[in-house]
């Protein structure tokens, strides 16, 4: 179902594509090229119109590029530092609601900030391939916007913040390696980066760490369909944040998505119908402005920052390798990023949940099994509850990527939803179904039990976890020192021990 999704997404991208005007048809799909466009003289009129926001109200108040008379109307105050919000290439042709969620949220954790909205809809509302064409002189209007706020007030560009979503994103990086003098913008952040002709292109054709001192980007919707998605999946940023691997986001597996898709498909060989078209904005927003809520949170709860750390797949991450934080390895999701300067993209994971608040607790799971009877695998069941020092969690199922076999150590990511406080018991089951029992019984009666007057089993002596958010270590020991071994159906408790490696 995801990936009828995603196609039909691109289905309609690329059908947009393709009713663009004549000359650009020939130029259409993949090879399509993003122009370099001529210099856009500085005293020009700004197609991008800037809005400060002030209050909850749904309106920016206008200023007007080189009207200085505009910027004490709205009370623009150069001396608090700036966000700027880039909206993305747009369906509707309006300022979507998550704009003024988010203008909203940082205006309400951060009121001593300038919130402006940069609305650039004339060209955005244009076919994607259109839009596209435009960033570039979108992002020198914006530069020209900061150049002149430096210019006529006492502003300094490294107070600035630019805040792109989807096209936005690269927007904002235009703005940023195009803005004059040597100094760069202070921060930007590219929410889900769009991918389609911008995925592989080199660092000066879309946002890349160079285009201001600190570049961070959350990426919600990389899943490639016929070798393109609709967010970018390589690394843009300093720090490159891929929640739940980036590809696609919980929650957004949506029953009446798919009635929306059934309608799409059998409408794509015609002229897309108005309505179809606005029910798959509905369904391709969701993992695409993941990102924008991901951000938002960690405006909202602060109490609550979500952490990211650097891994090199998902599937390591889901096996709990990842959750070091020394040597800048992991970082703060959001907002309040940890501006730590690194020579090279870091890629990090986490999981979330699927609404806010987002944040998982990671904890890593090491458990030493000894497989009494070697030569076969075996593929148990396993739940865990777990006891916390703040609160409990009961019955987790954990699901091992590989049978046991011999005497091995096998390692798992634990996500958990709640905070529990410090972890002080676990409770290992044994989930037992009525047919293992049965195969149990028939193994015992041909492998004679060991000498210590116990029957074979799994041995299972220590469970050693890691919290990803806490950074602590802990040992837990089997309660029971005089019988380490674990049957099917049954459950074991480990405590805590100061028992080293
Ligand atoms: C601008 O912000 C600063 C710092 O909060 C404050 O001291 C100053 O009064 C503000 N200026 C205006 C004109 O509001
Ligand atoms: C967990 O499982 C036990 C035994 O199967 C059951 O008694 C208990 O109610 C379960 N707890 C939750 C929260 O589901
Ligand atoms: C398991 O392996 C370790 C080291 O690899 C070894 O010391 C230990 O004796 C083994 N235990 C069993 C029961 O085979």
């Amino acid at each position: 179902m995801k990936s009828n999704l995603v196609a039909a997404f691109l289905l309609l991208l690329f059908s947009l594509l393709a009713q663009v005007d004549p000359n650009s048809r020939k130029k259409k799909g993949p090879q399509l090229q993003l122009p370099m466009e001529r210099k856009v003289d500085r005293r020009s009129r700004s197609e991008t119109k800037f809005l400060l926001y002030s209050n909850t109200a749904e309106e920016g108040c206008l200023v007007e590029y080189r009207q200085q008379v505009t910027l004490e109307k709205c009370r623009f105050n150069a001396s608090l530092p700036l966000v700027m919000i880039v909206h993305g290439w747009s369906v509707e042709g309006r300022l979507e609601g998550w704009i003024w969620k988010l203008a909203e949220a940082l205006k309400s954790s951060l009121p001593q900030t300038n919130v402006v909205i940069a609305d650039w809809l004339t060209l955005a509302h244009a076919h994607y391939a259109t839009a596209v064409q435009g960033t570039r002189r979108i992002g020198q209007e914006i530069a020209h916007f900061l150049e002149w706020l430096e210019e006529s007030m006492e502003f300094s560009r490294d107070n600035a913040h630019l805040i792109g979503y989807s096209l936005g994103a690269h927007v904002a990086g235009f703005a940023g390696s195009s803005i004059g003098g040597a100094k760069k913008i202070g921060r930007i952040t590219g929410l889900d980066p769009a991918g389609p002709l911008f995925e592989g292109m080199s660092p000066t054709d879309r946002l890349s760490p160079d285009d201001a001192s600190f570049v961070d980007a959350i990426h919600t919707f990389t899943q490639q369909q016929m070798g393109l998605s609709v967010g970018i999946k390589q690394p843009v940023a300093h720090f490159d944040f891929y929640p739940n691997g980036g590809t696609f986001q919980p929650g957004c597996h949506i029953m009446h998505v798919y009635n929306h898709i059934v309608h799409l498909c059998s409408a794509l060989s015609s002229p897309i119908p108005p309505p179809a078209r606005a029910g798959l904005t509905q369904t391709v927003k969701c993992a695409h402005e993941r990102s924008v809520h991901l951000f938002i949170d960690s405006l909202r709860h602060a109490e609550q920052q979500m952490r990211g750390y650097q891994c090199k797949d998902m599937q390591t991450f889901d096996k709990g390798r990842c959750l070091h934080c020394r040597a800048k390895r992991c970082n703060t999701l959001g907002y309040h990023i940890r501006k730590a300067r690194v020579a090279e993209s870091r890629q990090l994971f986490l999981q979330t949940q699927s609404q806010a608040p987002f944040k998982v607790y990671h904890y890593q799971f090491k458990i030493h099994f000894i497989n009494e009877f070697q030569v076969k695998q075996i593929d148990p069941t396993f739940t865990i509850s777990l006891t916390g020092s703040k609160d409990d969690v009961e019955n987790l199922s954990m699901t091992l990527v590989e049978g046991i076999t011999g005497n091995k150590t096998y390692a798992f990511l634990v996500p958990l939803d709640t905070d529990i406080g410090e972890l002080m018991m676990i409770k290992l089951k044994w989930e037992g179904i009525a047919i293992w029992k049965n195969i149990w019984n028939t193994v015992q009666t041909i492998i004679p039990w060991t000498k210590g007057g116990h029957r074979p089993g799994l041995v299972v002596k220590t469970i050693r976890v890691k919290a990803g958010e806490t950074q602590q270590r802990m040992t837990f020991c089997s309660q029971n020192v005089d019988n380490l071994h674990l049957y099917p159906g049954q459950e074991k408790m480990f405590v805590r021990c100061e028992f080293s490696y």
